[in-house]
């Protein structure tokens, strides 16, 4: 078989259901090893078991694929290290880590307790800086011995992150955080041949299917099914393959059919008097600059 992915290794956090399990299945079968993370939890993040990851990595197995389980916690140092560990003992290589895992605890800003805040910002935000740290060492190992990878890393931002989100304080904070973590990644490890790219998905998993049941649904005429998971995947998987080749530091909206490239922060209008302002002066100048400048897209929820 000759898939994008042929020859390589993946591993993807959190891909025992939704998203992740979607693309650890199209990484499979674009011929990717795959090793499939999930640490089994509730929508809330608490619990754990071993089935769903498991059960994924037979799934690629019955459809001819090849994946191994990891049931580790990947917002730990010994969760983040063993999974790298194991795909270099099961497959002697990892060419694509898929930044996935995570789970919400949506709550309005006063009432958002401390446990819910850490909790949201732990599984994303250093749910992602682990994995990546960890696998960012051995690729730094590689080209420092001559062997530069065509290495991939996507991680998985939210329209919330780039837009904000009414009642999703620490989840729309640590999305947008893990934007500032992909850029600083592609910048500092390209010349160790990695690319870290991030998506920004839409669609029908257990996170979403209870608040926004209506806009998840499947037709029931059979047409395009716009909101499976598995139409996040072939981007993913792009992403993830060499074929990606000069694309680094980017983040891209997907949902259905829809891929969206998301232009971030610039400097819009701006003036500069070259002495210091007084407060009203500077609050003047402001509301001059605002006049002339595009106004920001609405915040998800609000109105
Ligand atoms: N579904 C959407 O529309 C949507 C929109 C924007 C962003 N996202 C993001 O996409 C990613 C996948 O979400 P989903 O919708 O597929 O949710 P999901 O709940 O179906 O899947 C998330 C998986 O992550 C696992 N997980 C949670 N914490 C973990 C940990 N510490 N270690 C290992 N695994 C862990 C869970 O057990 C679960 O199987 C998340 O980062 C989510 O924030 C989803």
């Amino acid at each position: 078989m000759n898939g994008l992915c042929t020859g390589r290794v993946a591993v993807v956090t959190g891909a025992g259901r939704g998203l992740g399990r979607a693309h650890a299945l199209a990484l499979a079968a674009e011929g990717a090893a795959v090793v499939v993370n999930d640490l089994g939890v509730g929508v809330d993040g608490t619990g754990s078991g071993a089935g769903p990851a498991q059960q994924v990595v037979e799934e690629i197995r019955a459809r001819g694929g090849r994946a191994v389980a990891h049931g580790g916690d990947i917002a730990t140092t010994e969760g983040a290290a063993s999974l790298v560990r194991m795909a270099l003992e099961s497959y002697g290589r990892l060419d694509a880590l898929v930044n996935n895992a995570g789970f919400l605890r949506d709550r309005m800003l006063v009432n958002l307790d401390e446990d819910d805040w850490d909790a949201v910002m732990r599984v994303h935000l250093k749910g992602h800086f682990l994995p990546l740290k960890h696998a960012a060492a051995h690729w730094r190992g590689e080209a420092k011995a001559g062997r530069t990878p065509t290495a991939r890393v996507v991680n998985t931002s939210s329209g919330a992150g780039l837009l904000g989100s009414v009642g999703q304080g620490n989840y729309s904070a640590a999305k947008a955080g893990i934007v500032g973590l992909t850029l600083v990644a592609a910048a500092e490890l390209a010349r160790y041949g990695v690319q870290v790219n991030a998506v920004a998905p839409a669609a029908r998993t257990r996170m979403t299917e209870a608040t926004f049941a209506e806009t998840m649904a499947a037709p029931g005429d059979g047409g395009f099914d716009a909101m499976a998971p598995e139409n996040v995947s072939p981007l993913v998987v792009w992403l993830a393959s060499p074929a990606s080749a000069g694309v680094t530091g980017r983040v891209f909206e997907a949902e259905g059919g829809r891929i969206t490239v998301m232009e971030g922060w610039r400097p819009g209008p701006t003036v500069d008097k070259g002495a210091r302002w007084t407060p009203a002066q500077a609050g003047e100048t402001a509301l001059q600059l605002l006049a002339e400048a595009e106004v920001p897209r609405p915040v998800y929820g609000a109105g």
